[in-house]
């Protein structure tokens, strides 16, 4: 069925970011008339847009480069691209390792790729693209979104912390805002296309705009992004505690469209650790930031990272961080076996963790929080929530959504065709760990 249209083909791992710069390519090659393939065999472009955060990750994607050499022995003209964070770590390694690879691109290069592609098919010579240090273009253009309503949109690439353990400030480079009105043209551009709901994206966003040198530049572009017509929903991650403040808090408490879920990773309960990690904020500050957000948005959800395992993260120390995830009464958390990545600083601390020790320590930790998220879930019974329908779930007579707080929710069809971000109001009736259930409640 598939016509004699050039093809692609993406592989996409790791965060929102690396979806978010996927969606970018995928709107480049389609500008230049490319068309999704069914089967990344016979595609005339594939990409792996690669992640590096964790070992476990780049095996995997490791494995995917891989299987790819058979494709390109079978079509030469083939182009290979490896893109994101390991292309940017590994440079020339990864492609000594991989010959089948055509072209590397770092990740400060996403908005480029449609000239780096042209330029590759003009005369098939491949080529190394990692300089960190130039000045990421800002984007316009075609964007192929995956979801038909809920957009992503970076605000800032890059991250300047440094905390020890985190490959990311060495391949995504030091932070960069984008400008604002680029930003918001973005988005105006999304709302007539039909997208309601944004979720801004920087690896850390409460820095935004430091880099121009304006105070409380988040806050601000909280409260902007607020007023255009047609924004329904606004998310942002991920922030950090240390530079998380009143302002923006504030912004989210007055603001209708901003939602009142907090993502704010803590990463460790334990002072020590979080010294060693080089955080910036104590336990207390946290959970003096934690008292703040309740203060302002009583009913919002919070949800966080955790590390376990850190080097010389002893029994007490684990025991600090199941108490703060007891204290606070998490929604969610991500948690995370701590993974040495060579290169930062934690990985030559000495006393590394034995990992039976880290995976019981990851058991005990996932059996607090899944308590403390049926809890909270628990807490939404006989309450309505509003909802953006998804989509049908695996039983297509119970729909899917999810709350502002970004909770799942199932809810019986009933024979009414939803269509996906529809807005739905729901009776919740059920709670469990991951998601709640109900029924929705007829229109008057
Ligand atoms: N090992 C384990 N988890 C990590 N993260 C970042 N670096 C590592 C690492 N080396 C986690 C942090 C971060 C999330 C995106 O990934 O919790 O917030
Ligand atoms: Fe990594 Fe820390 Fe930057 Fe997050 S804030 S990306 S954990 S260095």
């Amino acid at each position: 069925m598939q016509s004699k249209k050039n093809t692609y083909y993406i592989f996409n791992y790791g965060c929102q970011m690396n979806a978010s710069d996927t969606e970018h390519y995928a709107g480049q090659l389609e500008e230049m008339g490319y068309v999704p393939a069914e089967d990344f065999h016979t595609a005339d472009v594939i990409i792996v847009n690669t992640c590096c955060v964790r070992e476990s990750a780049e095996k995997k994607i490791a494995g995917k480069i891989g299987e790819l050499k058979a494709v390109k022995t079978a079509h030469p003209q083939t182009v290979i691209c490896v893109a994101g964070c390991m292309a940017q770590k590994d440079g020339d390694k990864l492609l000594k390792k991989h010959p089948q690879v055509d072209l590397l691109l770092g990740t400060a290069y996403v908005n480029d790729f449609k000239s780096i592609l042209a330029d590759y098919l003009s005369d098939r010579q491949g080529g190394v693209y990692t300089d960190l240090t130039i000045h990421q273009s800002e984007f316009e253009g075609k964007m192929v979104r995956q979801s038909s309503f809920a957009a992503w949109i970076p605000i800032m690439y890059g991250c300047n912390n440094f905390c020890t353990y985190c490959i990311v400030p060495y391949v995504r480079g030091r932070e960069r805002s984008r400008d604002i009105e680029n930003i918001v043209a973005e988005i105006e551009q999304a709302v007539k296309e039909g997208y309601k709901e944004f979720t801004l994206l920087g690896q850390n966003v409460n820095s935004y705009g430091k880099d121009f040198g304006e105070k409380d530049a988040f806050a601000k572009l909280l409260r902007r992004v607020n007023e255009i017509n047609g924004v329904e929903r606004i998310h942002y991650m991920t922030s950090h505690p240390r530079d998380m403040n009143e302002e923006v808090i504030k912004a989210v408490a007055e603001c209708e469209h901003v939602c009142e879920n907090f993502h704010v990773p803590f990463q460790s309960g334990s002072n020590e650790i979080l010294k060693k990690m080089n955080r910036g904020y104590s336990r207390e500050k946290y959970l003096e930031l934690i008292k703040l957000i309740r203060q302002y948005v009583p009913d919002a959800a919070i949800t966080t990272d955790i590390i376990v395992g850190f080097p010389g993260e002893t029994e007490a120390d684990f025991q600090d961080t199941l108490n703060l995830v007891q204290e606070v009464g998490f929604d969610a958390a991500f948690t995370f076996i701590y993974s040495k990545r060579s290169g930062t600083p934690a990985a030559k601390m000495t006393e590394q963790v034995p990992l039976e020790i880290k995976k019981q320590r990851l058991n005990q930790l996932m059996e607090a929080q899944n308590a403390s998220s049926l809890r909270c879930n628990e807490k939404l019974v006989g309450q309505q929530v509003e909802v953006l329908a998804e989509g049908p779930s695996k039983n297509p007579a119970v729909w899917t959504g999810r709350t502002r707080t970004n909770k799942l929710v199932l809810w019986p069809a009933e024979g009414k065709n939803y269509y996906p971000g529809e807005k739905v109001m729901v009776l919740v009736d059920a709670a469990q760990t991951w998601l709640v259930k109900g029924k929705a409640v007829q229109d008057e």
